[in-house]
């Protein structure tokens, strides 16, 4: 029976995770306008990769300027970002975890205001915020070029010393976009079958793995369900398949609350537990929602991930991954004090940014 505190090795690359806990993707606005990493968003993560976690991934990363979705958004389009990314990487590996960038780009979520350009995405799709319109639609040219800045990205990372990517295809972001039913109309082979939709996703894993080395660790982040861009748990289970065929790492799936069943698919199984049948152990699976206390993380492994992917109790909880060895470990829930978030290596900006979150800062 695997527990939450063993090891963890990735079959294709060979890269050892000191046990089975993923800090997962948190955007935290901490970036510098240019999307260097700040002192501040280095230090947060430091502090999680000290605290035990097996791998630290970084928040969402735009591939491309265009891309960038919000503000203080890290960036791993230039190398002017290089060093900052370099320090990291060393810092996590010297702290003993595995390090993972999660690239991404946002499209019809990337404002107008931020980048300049009118968002595009893989259809006309409306776009979050009134400046902007509606998106344009990629042309094939672009999408070639998209295709090529995530691999370009995925390379730098690999320069900087990254163990690995994680490429965001959850969260109705462009590559979910892509996915999505509602938001890809296109009648071209970007768009239709889910073999069409699944293209931009395919392609760059392929160029990906041509553009960095075997040892280097891919896997991609979806979302079971996003019903608004027409993502369904059917799709994505047939997806998995083509993920599967791919050769990729992992997949992680970004459940929100892993202890529940998905909210559109006749199946009373969490969520985690649906997908494990049908990958059957052909590639590692993350899993995240809702996971704070040591019975929570082991429990998500008897449903069948390898490993488990936590936000919330990573940011409460710096050490939350040291406690894995104690069955009972059950830490503080929201709300928290401001006091508590600083003490927990969060800046201001970071503590501001949370209150966001509804009860989270008390
Ligand atoms: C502050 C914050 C920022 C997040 N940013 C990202 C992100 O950049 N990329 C991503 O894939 N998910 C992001 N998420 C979602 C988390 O990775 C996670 O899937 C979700 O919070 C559920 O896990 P939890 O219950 O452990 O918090 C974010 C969550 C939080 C709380």
């Amino acid at each position: 029976m695997t527990r939450p505190d063993d090891s963890f090795s990735f079959p294709r690359t060979g890269i050892e995770v000191r046990n089975r806990s993923v800090l997962a993707a948190m955007t935290n606005q901490q970036s510098n306008p240019d999307g260097t990493l700040s002192e501040q968003e280095i230090e947060w993560l430091l502090r999680r990769a000290e605290g035990s976690f097996g791998i630290v991934t970084t928040a969402a990363s735009h591939v491309v300027p265009e891309g960038q979705g919000w503000d203080g958004e890290m960036g791993v389009w230039g190398d002017h970002q290089l060093p900052g990314l370099t320090r990291l990487a060393t810092e996590i590996r010297d702290r003993g975890a595995v390090s993972l960038a999660q690239i991404f780009h946002g499209g019809m979520r990337s404002p107008q205001r931020l980048t300049g350009v009118q968002p595009v995405s893989s259809s006309v799709n409306p776009t979050s915020d009134s400046d902007s319109g509606e998106t344009r639609e990629l042309t094939e040219t672009e999408i070639e070029s998209l295709i090529g800045s995530f691999a370009a990205a995925a390379a730098r990372c690999e320069k900087a010393g990254f163990d690995g990517v994680e490429i965001h295809g959850a969260h109705g972001y462009l590559i979910c976009q892509f996915l999505g039913i509602e938001t890809n109309r296109r009648k071209d082979r970007w768009g239709g079958s889910l073999e069409n939709r699944a293209r931009f996703l395919l392609e760059i894993i392929s160029r990906i793995k041509e553009s960095t080395s075997e040892k280097f660790t891919i896997g991609v982040r979806i979302s079971p369900e996003y019903r608004k861009l027409g993502v369904t748990m059917e799709d994505s289970l047939s997806l998995t398949t083509l993920l599967v065929e791919a050769g990729l790492d992992f997949i992680h799936i970004s459940c929100w609350d892993c202890f529940v069943p998905p909210a559109h698919f006749d199946d009373p199984r969490p969520i985690t537990e649906i997908f494990a049948e049908k990958i059957s152990r052909k590639v590692p699976i993350i899993s995240a929602g809702a996971i704070w206390s040591t019975k929570q993380a082991l429990e998500v492994i008897e449903q069948g991930a390898d490993l488990v992917g936590v936000a919330r109790s990573g940011i409460g909880h710096a050490n939350w991954a040291s406690n894995l060895n104690d069955p009972e470990y059950n830490p503080q829930r929201p709300p928290f004090t401001e006091e508590h978030l600083l003490s927990q290596g969060l800046s201001p900006i970071f503590v501001n940014y949370m209150r966001n979150w509804p009860g989270f800062v008390e």
